[in-house]
Formats: C-alpha cells, structure tokens, sequence
C-alpha cells in the first residue's frame, strides 16, 4: 500500500525504523494517521505502537533529533509523546487491555500487533504500516480495513458489543467519524449502540462533549446530531434537544418539526462559518421552543417568548455539557436571545431607533446574528426564501446607514458614571445610574447625536430636572 508522507514524515518514521531496531523491539505506525493517510485528510500526529516499551522507544527516538525533543510520559499508562514542531508522536507498547463492568480503568497487559489491532475501536483506525526493516512500509490489515475505507463503512474489529464494553466512548467516537468522514455505521455496529446506550454514563462527560465539538465542526453537522437521536444517547446526554422532536397536532393543525428544522439550520450556517460558538448557537437558538409551546383557539401553534426562554436555558446547558461559561457562552446566549429580532425589522416603516437599539443589543456580533437569521430560514418554497432574504438584505444595509452615522455597535457612554458622580458631588447609586440611562436612552432613541457635547447638555437638562446642582 502506498501512501503519500512527506519527506520530513518519512525522514521521522526512518529515525523511528532506526531506534527501534537498536533495541530490536518490532514497531509499526497504526490509527489515525494511516486512516487520514489513505483517505487523504490532513494529519498533525501520529500514533506508534511497539512490541515493547513504548516509555523506552520514545527516548531512543528523541536521542536521534537535534536538538532534541523532551519525552512526555505516563509511566501507568505506558504512552509517551514527542512534538516536533507541530507534529506529534505517540508512543505505546502493544497490549491487550480488560475493563471491569464499572469502570473505565483498564487492565493493561503486553500484547502482539495482532492483540492490539484487536482492541482498536473500528477497522479503519486498525490499520497498521510496518516500520521494521524487513518489510518496512507494509500495510497490516487484518479486518480488511482499507476496504472499509474505500466502502465508507465504519465497523468495529470484534463483535460490537465486545468493542463498545471496553469504552463506550466508542459509540460516540463511532457517530462523530461518521460526520467528520461521511461513513455510514454498518448496521450491527449501530444496532450495538442501540442496545448499549445506558453505557455511556460511565464515560466523563469531557470526553463525550469533545466529541459533540467534533460533530459540531464537521462538514454537516447534522449527520452526527442525527445519529445520535436516532441511536438513542442523544436522550441520554442532551434530552432538551430530543424535546424539539416530533410535530404536534391539534384540530389537523401540526406544527413544523424543530429537530430536524435546528438541524437544518445547524447545517446552513456550517455552510458560512467555521466557528464552533456560532454553530453552538444555531444549534440551540430555538431550545425554548419546547417548554414555551401552546395551542391557542383560532390561531394554531405558538412558541411565545422561546428566544427569552431559550438564552435563560444556555449557561444550564453550557454547564451540563461542560461548556465552557465565557465570553463564548454569552455570545451564544444573545444570539439565541436576539434572534427573532432582525425578522421584526423587515416590515415597512422601521425607525432609525429600531434599528439602533438592535445595533446596541447586539453589538460586536451584529454580523454574527444576521448569519444566524439568514440561516434560520428553512422554507422549502423558492420564492419565500426570496423574498425573507431580500428582507434580511434591506436590514443589512439600514443597519450599515445607521451605523456609519450612530456608531453603536461599539457603543462607550459618552459620560461616565465617574463624570456623572464628580459634576453634581454624588456617591455611587442610583441617581447615578439613572441619568447614566437616560443619557443612553436619549441617544438610542435619537432625541441627541452619540457625542460628548450633546450628551453633556443633556445631563444638565435630566439633572435640573431630579434637582440636581453641579458642584464645580
Ligand atoms: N482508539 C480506540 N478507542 C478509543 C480511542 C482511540 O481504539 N476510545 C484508537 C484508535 O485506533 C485510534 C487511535 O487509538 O485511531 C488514536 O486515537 P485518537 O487520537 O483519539 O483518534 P484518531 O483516530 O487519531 O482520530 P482523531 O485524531 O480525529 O481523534
């Protein structure tokens, strides 16, 4: 099997070849670096598994290079790394690992290629390339592998449950490679998972949640979100996204399916953006919708209030997840807050204060927001999609007038509390905050231009008015 490395990869498999003849201990390049290798993705790291010790094979390599590298090592796990610049290498003896029926710790015992090969989690990723002398660069394929790859079939190498037992984390692993690759899971490998989802709470919830970033980061983040629904964990680890499920109805009035419309949504915006919050945030923009939903007498199926709901319930998800709650976070939450607010722009007669306030509201991620309600439109009808984009066109541009002459999406009060305070000889309050927001709302409002001069005028007026005198 040929595969393309380059020169400076092959120059550090032919160090690696060189050491582990010094100690004669057999090695061979496996997992994901020949998977992407074959299929033809790009690779930063490379696994490499030894009939030995992988701790003493990873020094012996590193004394090769000038200067050379550190050795990062755990001793109970046997592995060790080295980084050459940006390309990684681990270091494993083969074994053959058992888990206990509760635990995720695994007892480790040395092993053969074969041994390890078995204990990989899918065909694909078992694929080894010989580094030994004798037949240096051969492709081990003992579960047909490289056929998977070329059928797009993702299965693990033993039986399924057997494969699943030793780390259900393998049945997400298995839905996230079928995103990332566009694989298919073979049928008794998704019927296992099926069966197995109640396993997967014994995995940390780190693990699980960086596989949902991977998901998340895939071409079409549906297929894996999808997946997940439909195997089961997705009830498992994120219930309120299962809870947009399904079309309600009532009096022969349905309502649109929010799963699968979030889904399409998800991949829409993927199509525009590959930033993992904003994708974060089309995921979970109509989370409210579920418990906000109503069926009112003569007027179908609403979801009031869903936008209010839905950003009060991301830092819970956020948490759940272990997300992480910062600047990140907030960001989702005022693009699920502010999402309907765009659509509420495109009707006739909208004021310069409308549109400010949305400048105001959104700020930095104004741009960010507008990407999301373009997304958010899923009308399979080719001439409402026109039209709702020729809307969202309109609100753009006023957006941008607005915004050359305002100049709010930044918005700094023009005069501080500390101004505020030292002008009229008050303490921090209320008083404070109250002319503080006047002044704000007079701006958003265009009673007064977003300047300092203005402003100052104006704080004269609202003080006069609460009886206020200046003290200097
Ligand atoms: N592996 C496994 N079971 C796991 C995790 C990993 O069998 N739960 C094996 C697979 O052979 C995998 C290799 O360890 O190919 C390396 O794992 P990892 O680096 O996590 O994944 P990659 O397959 O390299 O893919 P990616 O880098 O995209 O995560």
């Amino acid at each position: 099997m040929d595969i393309v490395c380059t020169d400076r990869e092959l120059g550090i498999f032919e160090k690696i070849a060189a050491a582990a003849q010094q100690l004669d201990v057999p090695c061979y390049l496996i997992g994901g670096f020949v998977r992407d290798k074959i299929i033809g993705r790009p690779t930063k790291d490379a696994d490499i598994v030894c009939m030995g010790d992988g701790i003493e094979l990873a020094h012996a390599v590193a004394s090769l290079f000038h200067p050379k590298p550190t050795v990062a090592y755990f001793k109970t796990f046997g592995t060790a790394q080295i980084k050459l610049d940006d390309f990684e290498i681990e270091f494993v003896g083969a074994r053959k690992e058992s888990y206990s029926q509760n635990s995720r710790k695994p007892e480790i015992l040395p092993g053969s290629l074969e041994d390890d090969q078995n204990r990989r989690d899918f065909t694909i990723n078992a694929l080894a390339i010989s580094l030994n002398k004798a037949d240096f660069g051969t492709l081990v394929d003992p579960f047909n592998g490289l056929t998977d790859i070329e059928r797009k079939i993702l299965q693990t190498p033993l039986a399924p449950l057997q494969t699943f037992s030793d780390d259900p984390l393998r049945m997400m692993r298995a839905i996230r490679f079928a995103s990332q690759l566009g694989f298919e899971i073979a049928e008794e490998t998704f019927q296992a998972i099926r069966d197995n989802t109640h396993r997967i709470r014994i995995v940390s919830q780190e693990r699980i949640t960086d596989e949902l970033n991977k998901i998340m980061l895939s071409r079409k983040p549906s297929v894996g979100w999808d997946l997940l629904f439909r195997s089961g964990l997705l009830q498992i680890i994120f219930p309120q996204m299962v809870d947009l499920h399904g079309a309600e109805y009532v009096d022969g009035k349905g309502h649109k399916d929010n799963f699968y419309h979030t889904l399409q949504v998800l991949d829409n915006i993927s199509e525009n953006t590959e930033d993992l919050w904003i994708r974060w945030a089309a995921l979970l923009h109509d989370i409210g919708k579920p418990p906000t939903k109503k069926f009112e007498e003569g007027h179908g199926w609403t979801f009031h209030g869903h936008e209010v709901v839905g950003a009060r319930m991301v830092p819970k998800i956020f948490t759940r997840l272990k997300l992480p709650l910062n600047e990140k976070m907030r960001m989702v939450q005022k693009l699920v807050l502010l999402h309907l607010r765009p659509i509420s722009l495109t009707k006739e007669n909208i004021t310069d204060s409308a549109i400010r306030r949305l400048l105001f509201d959104a700020g930095e991620d104004i741009d960010h927001l507008m990407m999301l309600c373009e997304a958010d439109i899923t009308s399979k009808n080719p001439n409402k999609v026109k039209r709702f984009l020729k809307n969202f066109e309109m609100v753009r541009k006023r957006l941008q007038e607005v915004e050359e002459s305002d100049k709010i999406r930044n918005w700094q009060p023009p005069i501080s509390g500390e101004m505020i305070m030292a002008k009229f000889g008050l303490s921090p309050g209320k008083t404070v905050g109250v002319i503080k927001d006047a002044i704000r709302e007079a701006i958003l409002d265009g009673l007064i231009p977003n300047d300092f001069e203005a402003a100052h005028a104006f704080m004269l007026q609202k003080a006069a008015e609460l009886n206020l005198s200046a003290v200097e």
